[in-house]
């Protein structure tokens, strides 16, 4: 047993993606089974009430690894101490809209939960934005924590990843543990490059299924890159036990690490790496080693695979400009 238990706050708790995430948190599928966590949910003042029947639920599983539950209207009350900070809470789109339409509408949230992160949580804090346009919302967070480092602020685009590899599972005939290596690029929006080029799907590589291009470029890309409003088109509402899913893979694997030989997908600051200028948070080929992501460096870039990366490198550093121009960052 970790001697340290761990406070986890999750944002937008009273949400979808709050009612399929706290359990498993509970239950330590997040941090495993060794750690006691310390709960916290935050909301907006309307939501406090349904957040409360969240946290009734919780006390009725009996977890044995969960010490405790507060529930938060107040971000700086709710991030005071986090270890880990899941940024869920936003508005989700709706049937037609882009999520470059919730910019302004979910903006605004991420520069004070941004300041309430830098003037109270624990110093080895990491943040999970999910609520969307994610990767700008991460980047507005981290504005405002100027005393965190940039890395601690991580955008999700590993549902973006495991639709990746489920889908390559389904092309290549083999189950999903047998695909790996795929990576998302950019932006978590229907901009995004899934690259199979260095995947292992089965015996066989990712660049031979990519031969087929017709396939890549009118089937997989668009399958997984505009997944999201798939299933906002079938469900009526945006996915939610995926996502939920995706959070706590991510951040299990940040915290504990990646498997050997295998790497993931994961929104984090731009290093210059691949070409992705500085400035922006965007997904990469990532591992997790002592608790900190590392960009998988030394893969080639083909042409079709750059022209991808840089469209949806562009699109991020527009989203970044317009919320300059709102004043968010
Ligand atoms: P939801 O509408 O069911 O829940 C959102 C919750 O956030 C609500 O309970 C709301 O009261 C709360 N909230 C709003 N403003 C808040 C604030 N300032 N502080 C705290 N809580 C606040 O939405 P959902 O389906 O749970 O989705 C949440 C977000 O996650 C959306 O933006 C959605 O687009 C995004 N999302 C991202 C991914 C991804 O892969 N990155 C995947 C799915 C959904
Ligand atoms: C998703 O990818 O499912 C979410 O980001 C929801 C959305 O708006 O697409």
């Amino acid at each position: 047993m970790n001697a340290q238990p761990v406070t986890v706050t999750v944002t937008g708790a009273a949400g979808q993606i709050g009612y399929g995430i706290l359990f498993r948190i509970a239950s330590g599928q997040m941090l495993g089974h060794d750690t006691q966590i310390r709960l916290r949910l935050l909301e907006i003042p309307q939501a406090v009430r349904a957040a409360e029947g969240t946290a009734m639920e919780l006390d009725d599983c009996a977890f044995d690894r969960l010490e405790s539950i507060e529930i938060f209207d107040d971000p700086v009350k709710a991030f005071d101490g986090v270890n880990v900070a899941l940024l869920v809470g936003a508005r989700p789109r709706g049937a037609g809209m882009e999520r470059a339409d919730l910019l302004a509408a979910n903006g605004g949230i991420f520069g004070p939960q941004g300041e309430a992160i830098n003037a109270g949580a624990a110093s080895d804090v990491r943040v999970l934005v999910v609520g969307n346009p994610a990767n700008t919302n991460a980047l507005i967070a981290a504005q405002h924590a100027p005393d965190v480092p940039v890395e601690r602020f991580n955008a999700m685009t590993r549902l973006d990843h495991n639709r990746a590899l489920s889908q390559l599972a389904r092309r290549g005939g083999v189950p999903v543990r047998d695909v790996r290596n795929v990576t998302i690029w950019g932006n978590h929006s229907a901009s995004q490059y899934p690259d199979v080029f260095h995947a292992r799907v089965g015996s066989r590589s990712g660049a031979e299924l990519a031969e087929d291009r017709t396939w890549l470029t009118e089937d997989f890309i668009p399958t997984v890159a505009k997944r999201g409003a798939a299933i906002i088109e079938a469900r009526g509402a945006s996915s939610a036990a995926s996502a939920a899913n995706a959070a706590i893979e991510h951040v299990r694997d940040w915290v504990r690490g990646t498997p050997e030989g295998e790497w993931t997908s994961a929104g984090v600051p731009s290093n210059g790496a691949y070409g992705v200028p500085e400035g922006v948070i965007s997904s990469f080929p990532v591992v997790s080693r002592d608790g900190e992501w590392q960009i998988v460096d030394g893969l080639e870039i083909n042409d079709f695979s750059r022209e991808r990366i840089d469209a949806s490198v562009a699109e991020l550093f527009e989203e970044r400009a317009a919320v300059e121009k709102l004043g968010l960052v």
